[in-house]
């Protein structure tokens, strides 16, 4: 199930440091919350959801953020999130919006990172009308693919690891702590 990257060692993190936290990458619908969750119990850690933290600071939605400042304005609150996570944060299960690895390409500074690939199918099935409609990059499905489609290499190339997410939260959680 696991693909492992051999490249990573955990005492040779980008930053020079190790701060033991388990970073989830992926596209919107691919798990990451609630895998986090999933692996926050498991593990006895405290999972730190990354949109959930700048919705209760801005005390708005993600959508309402994108639409008072933008994209770009919300690419800055997560890259103020990230900054402060890598440095404040240690031993924790932290999972990221779909763009964060993207605009923050530092990511490594966080932890280990995992991504969860799934393809698009089965994010769009995984994702209700509800929630895609709490995502302003989910609104157009052709335009949604055509970003999953231009994102997969980037996700990938800064993961350490990355992990078949296509089955339940507790079964991916497992295999995660199994691979770390
Ligand atoms: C985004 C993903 C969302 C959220 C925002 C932008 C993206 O998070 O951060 O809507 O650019 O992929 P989820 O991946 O948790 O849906």
């Amino acid at each position: 199930m696991a693909n492992i990257n051999t490249k990573f060692h955990p005492k040779k993190m980008d930053s020079g440091f190790c701060c033991n936290n388990i970073v989830l990458i992926g596209f919107m619908g691919s798990g990451k919350s609630s895998v986090g969750a999933q692996l926050a119990r498991s593990l006895s850690r405290v999972l730190l959801d990354c949109d959930t933290l700048i919705e209760q600071t801005e005390s708005m939605r993600i959508a309402e953020i994108f639409a008072k400042v933008g994209e770009a304005g919300f690419r800055q609150k997560e890259r103020v999130l990230a900054e402060w996570l890598a440095h404040n944060v240690r031993n924790a299960v932290i999972a990221t919006g779909g763009g964060l690895p993207i605009f923050y390409q530092e990511i490594r500074n966080l932890g280990v990172v995992v991504y969860l690939k799934a393809d698009f199918e089965t994010i769009h099935a995984r994702l209700s009308d509800e929630e895609r409609a709490k995502r302003p990059l989910f609104a157009d499905m052709q335009k949604a693919h055509a970003l999953y489609k231009e994102r997969a290499q980037s996700y990938a190339a800064c993961a350490h690891y990355t992990i078949d997410a296509k089955g339940s939260a507790h079964d991916i959680a497992s295999a995660i702590i199994t691979l770390l």
